[in-house]
């Protein structure tokens, strides 16, 4: 994860630029920040651990200019593991993003002659690249220390001599282009406040930001590469929080715009789709997290009209691609578009020649790009870690597309616009105020367990990530049937189980695994169309035949919400967690 920007510019420019553009790539990490600033050919360093907030850096204006948010995954949360982190005698710096997974071994031959700071895996670049910069270029010492590194990394260096260079292998990076400077970042949207003139940076390829511009070479062979810029024709995004306390509660809320979006400018996309679906011999959906959980529920949706899909967590369909042929397709579901354990898999598919579908909704994004279809998902922005509309949407998208195979088009379309009203049926204050008292309920619990059959087994494990991920209660979901299998164990008095419950033909039986665990003293909370005698509260979803789906799951999203609150957390920035996930 980690977010990384950076400015190379004629004239000096403030390092409270590079503080703002970090605040706009926080989502990626949050564990701590740094800002660094060339002066005297050497660089001057900020740091703190813990989330920007209000801080300020009260470095002087310089021409050269790095910064990062850090997720760590290697050394504890510490201001000294921050990034930047500097050559011995300061006159380099460096930002990174990715895991150098031999880093051990490397510290190992530089710790005698070199003085470590950090207990990182990162750190050891500069030192390396210190070792070279003496007998090479910059470029060419990058070069030569980046082939040395394993794992999937992109690196920003500066150079107290004006320049920074950038390199990459899996973690993305953007470079643009303003007048008389030139902006490195991991994300487009903290350039396109200074402007819209980019270039995405490919794997194995690296880049001289300087006086000349931008140039970018193959990393491997040093040779120059023409590449031109694009502008990116992106109104800057809306991040304001408007009326809503939390971004957490601003995209719940604007989930019934969303899904009206996908109804009503989707349809061609999901014919192009639907084709490639009806052309392949064997379709994989992949993602990861949420994005998996509507990977789940396709395989129930595609299986409502007899097809057979596979399924897999991108992270572990690297272990199954073997059974990927030139005749398969791969649809990949991203809300960033960069998560790595989906970027991975991707890269062999297309080394192997597979037909690769993107559905994501950040343009522009790795995985957008790697699309031979490419479908994004209109959401507009999502910047609360819990990932709500950017699902639905998903979800939507799935249902317009297998509607689509079964030549049903206009029967999606009415009941999506039917979901989107049930959704603000859902949020009108009478529900918000049953549903915050369930939450003062489940505030003192210890486990909280979700139940469904179906399709509501795959939206029992999202509402169950949903929860655990904001309220940190250890919520687990299950399919139905399986709770007597060995969970049950677990249920005593007051235990809590949200029930899904729609009008379909998992009812009878989901009601039934529902009595089971009352009748142990567990505490049932149900959602569904009809108020059952096993709930002890009920939170009415009305049916919208397979698009109730989309509205099942506002309740749990608003329970993750207020849970968060009675229990004083952040709900748009759980701890642990990044927006974006760009490590194995
Ligand atoms: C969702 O609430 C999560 N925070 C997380 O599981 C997320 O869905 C996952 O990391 C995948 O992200 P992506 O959709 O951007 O690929
Ligand atoms: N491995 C580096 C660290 O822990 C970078 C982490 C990242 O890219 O998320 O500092």
């Amino acid at each position: 994860m980690c977010g990384i920007f950076g400015y190379v510019s004629k004239t000096p420019r403030t390092a409270k630029e590079t503080l703002e553009s970090l605040r706009v790539l926080e989502y990626r990490g949050y564990d701590s920040w740094g800002v660094t600033v060339r002066s005297n050919k050497t660089f001057l360093v900020e740091k703190a651990s813990g989330k920007i907030g209000s801080s300020i850096v009260t470095l002087p204006d310089s021409t050269i200019s790095l910064g990062h948010t850090r997720w760590a995954t290697h050394g504890g949360v510490t201001k000294e593991n921050s990034h930047p982190h500097l050559s011995c005698d300061n006159s380099l710096s460096l930002v990174h993003n990715g895991i150098v997974e031999n880093y051990q071994l490397l510290v190992k031959n530089l710790s005698k002659s070199h003085h470590f700071r950090s207990q990182t895996d990162t750190e050891v670049i500069i030192h390396m690249i210190e070792e070279e910069v003496g007998s090479h270029t910059l470029k060419d010492a990058v070069r030569k220390v980046f082939s040395k590194l394993e794992g999937l990394n992109a690196i920003a260096v500066g150079s107290g001599n004006g320049e920074i260079v950038v390199a990459k292998n899996g973690s993305p990076l953007v470079l643009g282009e303003g007048e008389d400077v030139f902006y490195l970042s991991s994300d487009a949207t903290a350039i396109l406040p200074h402007t819209k003139r980019v270039i995405f940076l490919d794997d194995g390829q690296l880049a001289t930001l300087g006086k000349d511009g931008i140039k970018i070479f193959d990393l491997k062979s040093g040779n120059f590469i023409r590449k031109k810029l694009i502008t990116l024709d992106w109104s800057v995004l809306d991040n304001d929080l408007g009326k809503y306390p939390h971004y957490l509660l601003k995209e719940i809320y604007e989930q019934p715009k969303v899904i009206r979006n996908v109804a009503n400018t989707l349809v061609s996309e999901a014919k192009i789709l639907a084709t490639a679906v009806e052309k392949a011999k064997g379709t994989f959906l992949i993602g990861s997290g949420t994005a998996s959980y509507a990977c789940l529920a396709a395989t129930y949706l595609f299986s409502k009209i007899d097809r057979h899909v596979n399924t897999s967590f991108a992270s572990e369909f690297v272990y199954l691609e073997k059974f990927l042929t030139k005749k398969s397709l791969v649809i990949a579901l991203s809300q960033s578009g960069e998560t790595i354990d989906v970027v991975e898999p991707l890269n062999f598919a297309k080394k192997s020649g597979v037909r690769i579908a993107s559905i994501v909704n950040a343009l522009g994004s790795t995985i957008y790009r790697m699309g031979d279809i490419k479908i994004l998902l209109g959401a507009g922005p999502e910047l609360a870690v819990a990932s709500t509309k950017a699902y639905t949407a998903k979800i939507a998208f799935l249902l317009l597309l297998t509607f689509t195979l079964a030549n049903k088009v206009k029967d999606a379309q009415n009941l999506l616009f039917q979901a989107a009203g049930e959704i603000e049926r859902i949020l009108e204050s009478s529900n918000l105020k049953k549903l915050k008292n369930i939450a003062k309920v489940l505030a003192s619990k210890e486990h909280i367990y979700t139940i469904g059959r179906g399709v509501t087994y795959a939206l029992a494990l999202e509402t169950a990530m949903k929860i655990k991920e904001v309220s940190y209660i250890h919520t687990e979901g299950f399919a139905g049937g399986e709770l007597k299998h060995g969970t049950i164990a677990l249920i005593d008095k007051g235990s809590p189980c949200i029930v899904f419950a729609p009008n379909d033909e998992t009812y009878q039986a989901i009601i039934s695994n529902a009595t089971e665990i009352r009748s142990r003293g567990g505490l049932i909370i149900g959602i569904g169309p009809t108020k059952a005698d096993v709930f002890d509260h009920w939170i009415e979803v009305k049916d919208i035949q397979e698009a109730s789906l989309i509205p099942l799951v506002v309740p749990a999203q608003i329970l993750g919400y207020y849970l968060a609150l009675e229990k004083g957390y952040d709900p748009d920035k759980p701890r642990n967690l990044a927006k974006s996930v760009t490590v194995k």
